[in-house]
């Protein structure tokens, strides 16, 4: 059984997308073991309570300073000693002991096809406010593992989605999750409990 820990911030869609994925077996030997947020109330806490699996928050606002938030964020995904941790719209710059310590164990789901629309800045609706203040015709989401740079880590997976002249923000995030998020991040969850991704300088790839 793969381990996972997921970390979310707001509405955990993709959450649900793995809870999904491994309830109707698209996501093999894979139990996710706790759910950690930064932000209380929000629905994705709510998802991880329907589906009966163990959550914890730790917001920033209840410690002195980011050294202590960062502690408190490292010992509650040490606490479910995971073999994969998962951010899943987790809108949280990662502690550097934490990327550190799992090196090629933690991966990051992002709304553009990287390097485009990626880095500081990007995250969340205003990824899809600046594809199509850009003006481009195809964009997309990206799985990869997380290094201690802003989205640069060994990319696992992309999918592309096409962007409609008539597109809001939120319209063209609808389709970037329903075409692309939901579908590779759960593919991608299952290919690594299946033992088949592999890093090779800072490339990586699958394995039949
Ligand atoms: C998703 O679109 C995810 O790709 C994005 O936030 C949204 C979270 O939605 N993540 C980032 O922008 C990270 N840089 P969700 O909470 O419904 O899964």
């Amino acid at each position: 059984m793969l381990r996972v820990v997921v970390c979310v911030s707001g509405g955990g869609t993709n959450l649900q997308a793995i809870i999904d994925g491994i309830a109707r077996g698209a996501i093999f030997h894979t139990e996710i073991v706790r759910v950690v947020c930064n932000n209380p109330g929000v629905r994705a806490l709510e998802r991880a309570k329907e589906a009966g699996i163990e959550s914890v928050c730790v917001s920033p606002k209840d410690y002195g300073d980011r050294e202590q938030f960062e502690a408190a964020l490292i010992r509650s995904v040490d606490e479910a000693a995971p073999d994969l941790i998962v951010l899943a719209g987790f809108m949280v710059k990662v502690p550097e002991g934490l990327i550190k310590k799992y090196e090629h164990r933690i991966i990051n789901v992002h709304p553009s096809l990287i390097p485009a629309f990626c880095g500081t800045g990007y995250y969340g609706l205003r990824v899809h406010e600046a594809v199509l203040a850009r003006g481009v015709k195809i964009t997309g989401a990206t799985v990869h593992f997380v290094d201690d740079g802003m989205d640069t880590g060994p990319i696992i997976m992309q999918k592309a989605v096409e962007v409609h002249e008539d597109d809001t923000p939120e319209t063209l995030q609808k389709r970037v999750m329903q075409e692309a998020e939901w579908v590779i991040l759960p593919w991608c969850i299952n290919l690594i409990a299946a033992g088949q991704v592999k890093v090779e300088n800072g490339r990586v790839t699958v394995t039949e």
